[in-house]
């Protein structure tokens, strides 16, 4: 090693060249790395190539496949996966060091000699985005699915060591307004694997569809997903059943990649009334469908809870969504439950240990700012996080949250989507929040990607103390206008690419111009893999 690398001295001085200046097509990588240095040479991956991980265990072994499973069709081999006790110099090694606590949970180092490739990290998870930084040193050709002749599957000499700013690198699908297949979600896992993001936020319910089984409440699919989606198709039991969403689980577990359940309460809910019209104000399924649960009933607490406790049995994930964005009030001031609840709620003063932070709607949101969700709504969702609390799990819901009041030492999570504001407030109050910003992070829209890129999530006034509540970053792919999977492939990328690299990369090595020169070849290897990139 020291031959190559000359120890700490060509870290240092080749270190801040590479990617600013351009270290060429072979080295870049997105999200970029923590630090890199280059060398002369490579190392090629051939025939005679043996995967070697160590120790042998299943999540390694699960790796291991994996990354002979990428390497297999473009390049016709079949590299095995062979595991030894000690780590053995040659082909790609991949090795488990517990010792190594300074890579914390995600981070890896992959050194490159001529001789082999070498993934050392601390837990399967940096062996894991240690692959996928391997991934993109290779030729773009690898992601081909048909054998490729005449590549040499080159890998250049490097040394890197990297690990990620935030815990948290998500992104949003929206099956509820236009249905994704599970086929689709499966190849989207994989895109985000790609990209090293760990969480897909799955918008599982909303006005528009209901799409997970819940044996309890079987009208939900039964009459809930056959409504007519966003663009008027008329629904032909677009969901997911409980075996789709344990394959799903499954799947993404492969990847590092943990599913989180939106289930949206106690707006966002229409496809529910058509079912069980008595959740519904009044008890009669309502004329429109942007009606909210009647949530001064027990049976609207009841309903609540008894899905969430098939959602929790059913999605591992340690965050429980429950949307609570956009809350339409209207209905509840014509029901006579429901007002008899907010008058005798305007009388009682708030309990001490409940605080209340207004959202400021930024002027760049751009959205309506509903000033008045209400004592109601804030009752409500204190019970469903105490309940979410009480099995185990944390409540995650839109910055709406805060505006009803949370309760004094509470462990939800604020996803802030109207503005800057709901960052700031949600730290100030010690929850930890995802920053998710329309329109920066919606991706949905026309924003430019050097806006989505240059944008940076922890408020610079934010003193130390309070930006340690950041956990991370989200683009929201919202289905409304995303009638097909190329449709959502146009609109997702390149500024998932950027919103990765915020949710990876330390502020100092993030730099628009640099990430563009990467995104040349990410863009080549997102074709090849059959990304669509042009307006449906
Ligand atoms: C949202 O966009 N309503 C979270
Ligand atoms: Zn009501």
């Amino acid at each position: 090693m020291k031959s190559i690398w000359n120890g700490n001295s060509v870290w240092a001085t080749v270190l801040l060249s590479v990617g600013l200046a351009g270290a060429g097509e072979m080295h870049a990588i997105i999200p970029r790395p923590e630090k890199m240095s280059v060398a002369e040479g490579s190392y090629t991956i051939d025939s005679g190539t043996v995967i070697r991980i160590s120790p042998a265990s299943r999540e390694l072994r699960e790796i291991g496949n994996y990354l002979s499973g990428l390497l297999g069709p473009a390049s016709g081999l079949n590299v095995p996966v062979k595991s030894s006790w000690f780590p053995k110099p040659g082909g790609i090694a991949l090795t488990l060091d517990r010792q190594r606590k300074d890579l914390g949970d995600e981070g890896y180092t992959l050194t490159c000699t001529g001789k082999g490739v070498t993934i050392v990290a601390a837990k399967p998870a940096g062996l894991f985005y240690g692959v996928q930084t391997l991934r993109q040193l290779l030729p773009v050709k690898i992601e081909s699915q048909q054998k490729v002749e005449g590549v040499a599957w080159q890998v250049p000499c490097v040394m890197i060591e990297d690990k990620p700013r935030f815990k948290w690198r998500g992104y949003l699908i929206d099956p509820a307004r236009n249905f994704r297949t599970k086929e689709e979600l499966k190849r989207y896992i994989d895109l985000l694997a790609l990209h090293k993001m760990n969480i897909m936020q799955l918008h599982l319910t909303d006005d528009q569809g209901w799409r997970v089984e819940i044996k309890r409440y079987p009208k939900l699919v039964e009459i809930g997903s056959r409504l007519p989606d966003y663009g008027g198709r008329k629904g032909e039991g677009w969901f997911y059943s409980q075996a789709d969403i344990r394959e799903l689980v499954a799947y993404a577990a492969g990847r590092y990649v943990t599913l989180v359940p939106e289930i949206e309460m106690p707006g966002h809910c229409g496809a529910v009334f058509p079912a069980y019209p008595e959740l519904a104000c009044g008890g009669k399924r309502p004329g429109g469908w942007a009606e909210p649960l009647c949530v001064s009933r027990d049976s609207a607490e009841d309903f609540a809870t008894n899905v969430l406790d098939e959602v929790i049995a059913l999605f591992p994930s340690p965050y429980i969504h429950v949307g609570a964005d956009e809350v339409p009030v209207g209905p509840w001031r014509k029901c006579a439950t429901c007002k008899a609840a907010m008058e005798q709620l305007g009388k009682t003063p708030l309990p001490a240990e409940v605080t209340v932070f207004r959202v400021k709607v930024s002027a760049s949101a751009g959205v309506p700012f509903h000033e008045d969700i209400g004592r109601l709504q804030g009752e409500f969702i204190r019970k469903i996080d105490r309940y979410i609390t009480s099995r185990g799990r944390q409540m995650v819901g839109w910055d709406e949250i805060l505006d009803g009041g949370l309760k004094t030492g509470s462990a939800a999570v604020v996803m802030a989507w109207r503005g800057a504001g709901a960052v700031g407030g949600s730290c100030g109050q010690g929850h930890e929040v995802i920053v998710s910003l329309h329109p920066d992070y919606y991706l949905d829209n026309d924003t430019s990607l050097q806006r989505t890129y240059d944008y940076e999530p922890v408020p610079k006034d934010l003193p130390p103390d309070q930006a340690k509540y950041v956990i991370g970053v989200q683009g929201n792919m919202w289905g409304e206008q995303t009638q097909t999977a190329r449709h959502v492939d146009w609109r997702t990328f390149p500024r998932l690419c950027a919103i990765a690299e915020t949710g990876w990369t330390v502020p100092g090595n993030r730099d628009f111009r640099d990430f563009q020169q990467r995104l040349v070849p990410l863009k080549a290897r997102l074709d090849t893999l059959g990304v669509n990139s042009v307006r449906p």
